[in-house]
């Protein structure tokens, strides 16, 4: 495990957030890693593979060693203390349902119950919950959307400083840097480089607290968007 660095400054000489990333070596959890590396921020992330954790401490980044499905809610705190904002990224992906149980729905509440009494931001990378309502689901897909509704719901009711996005299907096709965000959006598709770069822009938008935005493709420029969305909705 490398050691995590003296905080990197903005320009305004503000210290940027440190950021610890649950779900670091998913496609998502990599992409946002490495834009927030490309500006200098500490990030760190929990990884469960020895192989992983090398090539993430090749990129900059401090890994932790660990299972997510059996950390207790006492050792994620200690993982995050450093950190200034907690991205979850992890998940079953809507794959077998136990661990969708055990990632989405579980880990998650212990995670958000690790940060209760601290100011550290929780930002989870969610799901619209009524995607594809017009197309035949299977059992693992209606479990996993009734899992993350549930998730959802129990993460709002947490004293905690939370932010959900809920992106559209997601696509490994190059980013465009425009999306859709807002209160609530249409699902369809939108690429993970274009999920990492609106998780970037909120990881340096304190102000949007508490609040649910969904996401999908569209014209606006991604700092654009969450700078409207700043405006028009912040707490
Ligand atoms: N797929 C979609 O269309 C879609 C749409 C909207 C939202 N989302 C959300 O976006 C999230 C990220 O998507 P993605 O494509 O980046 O996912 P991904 O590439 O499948 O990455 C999933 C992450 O979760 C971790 N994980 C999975 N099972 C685990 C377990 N049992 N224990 C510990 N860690 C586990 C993985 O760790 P390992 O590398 O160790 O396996 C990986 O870091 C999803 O979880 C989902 O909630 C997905």
């Amino acid at each position: 495990m490398t050691s995590p660095t003296t905080p990197a400054t903005a320009t305004s000489g503000e210290p940027l957030p440190r950021v610890f990333i649950v779900g670091i070596s998913g496609r998502v959890g990599r992409l946002l890693a490495s834009r927030l590396r490309a500006r200098g921020m500490a990030v760190s992330g929990l990884t469960r593979s020895s192989q992983q954790a090398a090539v993430l401490q090749a990129d900059g980044v401090t890994s932790i060693s660990g299972e997510l499905a059996h950390a207790g809610t006492e050792e994620i705190a200690a993982m995050v203390s450093d950190s200034d904002i907690v991205v979850f990224a992890a998940g079953s992906n809507a794959g077998r349902p136990d661990v969708t149980d055990a990632i989405d729905d579980a880990a998650l509440g212990r995670v958000s119950k690790a940060l209760r009494g601290t100011r550290t931001r929780l930002i989870l990378l969610s799901v619209l919950p009524e995607a594809w309502r017009e197309r035949p689901l299977s059992d693992e897909e209606e479990h996993y959307f009734a899992v993350k509704k549930r998730a959802e719901v129990a993460l709002t009711r947490q004293p905690i400083d939370w932010l959900i996005l809920r992106p559209s299907l997601l696509t490994d096709d190059p980013g465009r840097g425009t999306v859709a965000l807002g209160p609530a959006e249409l699902h369809d598709e939108i690429t993970r480089d274009d999920v990492a770069a609106v998780l970037e822009a909120l990881v340096l938008e304190p102000t949007i607290s508490r609040r649910i935005l969904e996401l999908n493709e569209g014209p606006t420029a991604v700092t654009e968007a969450v700078g409207r969305f700043a405006r028009f909705y912040q707490a």
